[in-house]
């Protein structure tokens, strides 16, 4: 169930890697958002020094549980054959990816289990998918409503159960991927047919997300994807991040 990075989807990874805790006074705005100050900021020292960090691929794609995280985009996006084979083979003619929702129930999930396995293999910290391109949260985002592990699924929050886990358990630093774009989402698709000269799709959906698993799960890293279609002006990747560098 556990899919462990796959390197196709990195290749193109705007990587930011955000400590947090390290607040500064609020009034004080350390870091401007530009990519010259924001650059400016040193790597933490225990991200530089640990040599091993868990990187945890989980979701709705774990139930095919074929191919890759990238199942959906190689059923429906840019087909390939065998995923498509894959399906005919396997689920009736008329499933669809929402589908699969129902089906992930994570039923065996102990995250108690997984953190004392993470420390026993010596990570130092761990990076887990809160959503990837196919946009299911694994948390219970007031942004994604019923494509979300609370509502569908697990009924349960994946994320702040592993979250409070590993806090209380170890002393591994805990981690969040999130994608900013989603392949098939509407507001996206919008966005994309405008050139992206417009952001309904960063206001409604991706800015309001990413604040909201800073500011529940105060993640250590913020290990942000899917930004390679759009610039970082449409994302409004350096004034979140300054935020996430000055006020977290
Ligand atoms: C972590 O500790 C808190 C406080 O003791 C407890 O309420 C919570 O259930 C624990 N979480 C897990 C996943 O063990």
């Amino acid at each position: 169930m556990i899919m462990f990075w796959c390197q196709q989807t990195f290749s193109t990874l705007l990587l930011l890697v955000l400590s947090l805790f390290l607040t500064f006074p609020k009034s004080e705005a350390k870091y401007q958002p530009t990519w010259e100050s924001l650059d400016a900021r040193p790597l933490p020292g225990w991200y530089d020094n640990g040599k091993i960090g868990i990187f945890i691929h989980w979701g709705v794609f774990s139930v095919p549980a074929y191919s890759s995280e990238w199942f959906w985009w190689s059923w429906k996006g840019q087909p390939t054959l065998a995923v498509v084979e894959y399906m005919l083979n396997n689920y009736r003619p008329d499933f669809t990816y929402a589908d699969f929702g129902p089906m992930f129930k994570a039923e065996f999930y102990d995250p108690n289990k997984w953190a004392a396995l993470f420390k026993k293999a010596g990570a130092k910290y761990i990076v887990l998918v809160s959503k990837h391109h196919e946009g299911f949260t694994n948390w219970p985002s007031s942004y994604s409503w019923n494509w979300n592990a609370m509502d569908v699924g697990p009924k349960r929050d994946l994320v702040g159960e592993l979250t409070q886990a590993i806090r209380n358990k170890t002393d591994i630093k805990f981690g969040l991927y999130h994608s900013m774009f989603e392949w098939f989402h509407p507001l996206f698709k919008k966005d994309q047919a405008n050139g992206f000269h417009t952001q309904e799709f960063v206001k409604a959906k991706t800015m309001p997300e990413l604040y909201e698993i800073v500011n529940k799960y105060k993640p250590e890293v913020v290990w942000s994807d899917g930004e390679w279609m759009a610039s970082d002006k449409y994302w409004n990747s350096p004034e979140f991040i300054a935020w996430l560098y000055n006020d977290r």
